[in-house]
């Protein structure tokens, strides 16, 4: 799959500089059985996603948590579309106790971490290996969905939503958190205030012990290897347009609840009976 790009095979490193040997070393590594990006990073990826992903990333996942529209002792039915290794859900499990849930990933070796990690909920949590763009989803009162919509395209969006508002029971709700732009003018100085912040928060955390630095340049290697190869694509939605989407496919109250620079929280409701 990354074959072109890879280095370090039996002829030796030929392109990268000594400097970049380690990094180079560790790509190797998580290559080795050709998995895909989220296979090769599922074992790291709660301890360093919240790195990498910038301060936005856990921050998001509180404010959905705390944006759940269920008092604590409710019962209600949730799915986690792109779940990864499913800390949203765990936490949605942990703060809502009489929850129960679905979480659908395509990767299965984020979804052996997720059953690993919520292996004491029991019955109240099952995982589901199949593609969110096309898979059926249960009846259900909320669909959440964390960094995984910039992995569904433009033209794709619409049947997601349409399938998800078709899940939802009356007064269903999904909550959506993604990187997105919005309908503002988005300036190179903006960009850059964005890129600092995020840039300090890393730093910090390796300073802290928290991450290696060559793991983190892995990571961003690896990342970028797989995108020279048109792999693991991603696209940047438009909040404003999301939203439009969302009304076209059946929700009638829609809103940009929390943004942090790019990381954007969508809320939608469908109508009641
Ligand atoms: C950046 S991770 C986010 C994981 C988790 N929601 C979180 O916030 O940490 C994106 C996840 O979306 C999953 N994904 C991407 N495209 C998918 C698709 N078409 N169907 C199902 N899962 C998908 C990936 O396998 C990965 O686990």
């Amino acid at each position: 799959m990354v074959e072109s790009g890879r280095v370090g095979s039996q002829n030796g490193p030929t392109r990268e500089s000594e400097a970049s040997q380690e990094v180079v070393a560790m790509i190797d590594q998580t290559e080795a059985d050709d998995s895909t990006y989220f296979g090769s990073v599922a074992e790291s990826y709660d301890r360093l996603q919240p790195i990498v992903a910038g301060p936005g990333y856990l921050e998001g996942l509180t404010m959905m948590v705390d944006l759940v529209p269920h008092e604590r002792e409710e019962a209600f039915r949730f799915i986690e579309l792109g779940c990864g290794t499913a800390t949203l859900s765990c936490r949605v499990l942990e703060r809502f106790p009489r929850s129960t849930g679905i979480g659908v990933d395509s990767e299965s070796a984020m979804l052996d971490v997720a059953r690993k990690k919520l292996a004491s909920y029991g019955d109240r949590f099952h995982v589901r290996e199949a593609d969110v763009r096309t898979c059926d989803l249960p009846a259900c009162n909320l669909v959440f969905s964390s960094y995984a919509f910039h992995h569904v395209a433009p033209e794709a969006l619409h049947g997601v939503l349409a399938r998800i508002a078709d899940a939802l029971k009356p007064d269903g709700c999904f909550v959506l958190l993604d990187q997105m732009k919005a309908r503002t003018p988005w300036g190179a100085r903006l960009a850059g205030q964005g890129r600092r912040i995020h840039q300090q928060h890393v730093a910090a955390a390796i300073a802290s012990g928290k991450a290696a630095q060559a793991e983190v340049d892995a990571r961003w290697e690896f990342k970028r290897r797989m995108k020279s190869d048109g792999q693991d694509v991603e696209y940047v939605h438009v909040a404003e347009d999301i939203l439009d989407e969302m009304l076209a496919a059946g929700f009638n109250e829609a809103g940009l609840v929390w943004r942090r620079f790019a990381s954007t929280i969508l809320v939608v409701f469908m109508p009641g009976e």
